[in-house]
């Protein structure tokens, strides 16, 4: 790499995608504070430094708790707009030039906001990005693990009127004592009707749910992915089967996932073949967007720009962008790093 740029330019530069992101995770204090102000919804914050102060977890539950009652703050479509837009604007500042971004529709219908409010907010931020600055953009609909199955259920069939603008179903929450198999059947109907299935797996939980999730799921991806690497025989599989995982290594570190970033497995994952993405969970709290993560993880691994390079042509290629439109993508990056040369 030409000796004057730093490998943190390098990172900034270059082209990416984000495959794993939860848009209420990217509400940042001012946004929140602001947003309950013109809303006059009870907030229990006096200030935005005291939000950002409540931001002290030591585990996925304790995080969650945290994120779900920043979300309730969310209420009109102009809401959600906004929370979208500002993560957008900021993505694309970071060189991502595909995002696909997970909502969850039930920590807002659960508190009476319709699914139609939720999704056409969303959406219109989307539509406006891919008009303004080109960005490309995926919807993947959540559904809550820690609640059962027949409220997924119903979730999906209100997703089904928007099958268009929706282009996979996922699983968040509370993994521990939530495996897969609770929601086989809404996945199995969720592809009956076309949608593509991934699903969060081995964060908090064991390797035995990311096989649950391949094999009764029948995801395209894992999101996260860690504790696959306890288990040989499946990380063999995903290796063979180029089953893409969404790594995220802040949120790794803030919810105790790892010790310290230097304990992170994602060299072991790339020595191994896996197809791994560096992605930001939820950028508002764990600290970071997605090129403060590649950043993190460099310095603790003293990543190469050939592994950055590798991360973003894989970004691009775990992605559910049409080959067509992937290999373009793909010719931007390799034209980036030819420039670094
Ligand atoms: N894990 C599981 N569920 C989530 C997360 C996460 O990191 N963020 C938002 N919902
Ligand atoms: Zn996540």
């Amino acid at each position: 790499m030409r000796k004057d740029i730093t490998i943190e330019d390098f990172i900034n530069g270059i082209p990416k995608a984000e495959l794993h992101v939860h848009i209420e995770g990217t509400f940042e204090p001012e946004l929140m504070f602001k947003i309950a102000i013109r809303n006059n919804s009870r907030i229990k914050y006096k200030s935005v430094e005291e939000i950002r102060e409540a931001y002290k977890f030591n585990n996925l539950q304790d995080f969650l708790d945290i994120y779900y009652e920043g979300a309730g703050i969310l209420t009109e479509e102009e809401d959600f707009y906004d929370l979208t837009m500002a993560y957008l604007e900021k993505a694309v500042s970071q060189k991502v030039l595909h995002s696909e971004i997970f909502f969850d529709p039930q920590t807002h219908t659960g508190r009476g906001i319709k699914f139609s409010t939720v999704i056409n907010g969303i959406h219109k931020a989307l539509a406006e990005a891919e008009e303004k600055f080109g960005m490309s953009t995926g919807l993947i609909m959540c559904f809550l693990r820690d609640l059962d199955e027949s409220a997924a259920m119903k979730t999906l069939e209100e997703g089904l009127a928007y099958r268009k603008r929706i282009i996979a179903v996922g699983l968040d929450s509370a993994e521990t004592g939530n495996p897969p198999s609770k929601f086989q059947d809404v996945f199995t109907r969720a592809r009956e009707a076309g949608f593509l299935t991934v699903a969060h797996g081995g964060e908090e939980g064991p390797a035995k749910y990311v096989r649950e999730a391949l094999e009764l799921l029948k995801v395209s991806r894992i999101d996260h992915g860690n504790h696959c690497l306890d288990d040989d025989k499946l990380t063999e599989e995903l290796v063979c089967r180029k089953i893409p995982l969404t790594v995220c290594p802040l949120s790794n570190l803030r919810l105790k996932v790892i010790d310290c970033m230097e304990d992170h497995p994602l060299r072991r994952m790339m020595k191994r073949g896996l197809l791994v993405t560096l992605n930001s969970d939820d950028p508002a709290y764990f600290g970071g967007y997605i090129n403060e993560n590649y950043l993190a993880i460099t310095k603790a691994l003293n990543l190469t720009p050939d592994d950055i390079y590798k991360l973003a042509k894989n970004s691009f290629e775990a992605s559910f962008l049409e080959e067509s439109v992937k290999d373009k993508m793909l010719a931007r990056v390799r034209e980036y790093k030819k420039m670094y040369e």
